[in-house]
């Protein structure tokens, strides 16, 4: 008999995630919810111990006055969410630009008067290590109460050496003190910094020969990334700057072809990526080398909706053609304001066309594979941390369908029960 510190049983639905299927979720395998009806999950100290219907799990188990019980009966269980792409750590709103577009300016035109990611930069360039950490918490905190407990985070609005180091020694240190897990992405190739306009390749030097190194050294960011768009690094430089990235020890991701159909889907899948990110441009040769390459594709329908765009990933085509794909918020104050991931799964279910089974595959355990975590989190299995979320629905299906509204009831992080300020919160 095994002793349990927390012991939820009784769930109309628990969605464990399981699958037949190795590695990430493709095709069919995307309607694996590994769905257990009234189960239960054991917890012992952070780590799940047993996962089943609630009967088999409480003839297993030794419940004692140390174990807290959860009862939840007329509840759906679910992994909690892995927000696989954020840009969680800036300084200003940028409410001003979101009502330019809705005039008709674009994101682009925006950028290029000097607003978008350059205007960010300056705003985090003023501000200390320990004001960062001050103004991400609260973001963080709302991430939590709609569900989310792990989630990628990137720098790239520093673009200097030491803004870039500084940006991630916040992620560092918000991963220390707050509860949810943050895997660190070093982006200094974002933009390029207004003191480089006139000398691109010095600031691409910078980035390879400086930053890169001293990113890898100090062991800050797991990941690199960089924003592959026309205007911004074209494929030549994305190329040049992933590469020296790769040799360094980093995995790969790429913002690419979001705003235009510049290539980056088929880079990724050269350079061995673990993912391409956006892909609303991408053509049938992208989506066929990335999955050839096992290149998995990131949606961030946030972004399309955040922008006004009418362009979205084409989710169903991508699905058809067995790529693994992935959803995530794109949490950021230019393109995407939201740190919820409900709304990001209507958006995929209304907007792309994904069902609602799909939607949730793709915001846990493809999302983790995203952030090659999947040892850890993304499914609710034994030896996985229990970061579980309780939800107040008949029905998993409801979650994307009663959008815009908190519907959960409790969120597990690490087995520990979140006080939940905004959990009922519309
Ligand atoms: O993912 N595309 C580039 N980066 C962000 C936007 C960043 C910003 O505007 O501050 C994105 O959409
Ligand atoms: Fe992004």
């Amino acid at each position: 008999m095994k002793s349990v510190s927390l012991l939820i049983q009784n769930a109309r639905q628990l969605l464990t995630l399981r699958s037949d299927q190795t590695g990430p979720r493709t095709g069919k395998h995307l309607e694996d919810l590994g769905m257990v009806e009234d189960g239960s999950v054991a917890v012992s100290e952070d780590k799940i111990i047993l996962v089943g219907k609630t009967k088999e799990v409480l003839e297993q188990i030794k419940i004692d006055k140390r174990t807290k019980v959860i009862d939840a009966r007329d509840k759906v269980i679910l992994p909690g969410f892995v927000d696989c792409h954020t840009h969680p750590v800036f300084v200003n709103t940028r409410e001003d630009e979101f009502e330019m577009r809705i005039k008709g300016k674009s994101y682009q035109e925006i950028a290029a008067s000097g607003g978008g990611i350059k205007s960010s930069v300056k705003a985090l360039r003023s501000k200390s290590k320990e004001e960062l950490v001050q103004l991400a918490l609260p973001r963080l905190d709302r991430m939590l109460s709609y569900g989310t407990t792990t989630i990628e985070a990137k720098s790239g609005y520093g673009l200097s050496v030491a803004d870039e180091i500084k940006m991630l020694e916040v992620i560092a240190k918000l991963n220390r003190i707050h509860p949810i897990d943050l895997i660190p992405t070093f982006l200094g190739a974002h933009e390029i910094p207004e003191e480089y306009k006139n000398r691109r390749k010095d600031y691409i030097k910078l980035i390879t020969e400086k930053m890169i190194p001293e990113v890898a050294k100090r062991k800050l960011a797991v990941f690199c990334d960089i924003f592959c768009e026309k205007g911004v690094f074209d494929i030549e430089e994305s190329r040049k700057i992933l590469t020296v990235a790769k040799e360094h020890g980093f995995k790969l991701k790429l913002h690419a072809d979001q705003l235009s159909p510049l290539g980056g889907a088929k880079l990724a899948a050269e350079l061995g990526a673990v993912s391409a990110d956006h892909l609303e441009f991408i053509d049938d040769e992208g989506i066929r080398m990335m999955k050839k390459a096992g290149v998995i594709g990131v949606l961030l329908p946030g972004a399309c909706f955040g922008l006004g765009l009418k362009e979205y990933p084409p989710a169903k085509k991508m699905i058809a053609k067995g790529l693994p794909v992935a959803l995530a918020t794109d949490f950021n104050p230019g393109s995407s304001m939201t740190e919820s991931m409900p709304i990001i799964l209507s958006l995929a279910c209304l907007m792309m066309k994904m069902t609602p089974t799909e939607a949730i595959t793709a915001s846990t355990i493809n999302s983790a594979y995203a952030v090659d975590k999947t040892k850890e989190v993304g499914s609710i299995e034994v030896g996985k941390k229990a970061d579980l979320v309780i939800w107040n629905v008949q029905n998993y299906k409801e979650i994307p369908y009663h959008y815009g509204v908190n519907l959960i009831n409790q969120v597990i992080k690490d087995g520990k029960v979140i006080p939940s300020p905004l959990a009922g919160e519309g």
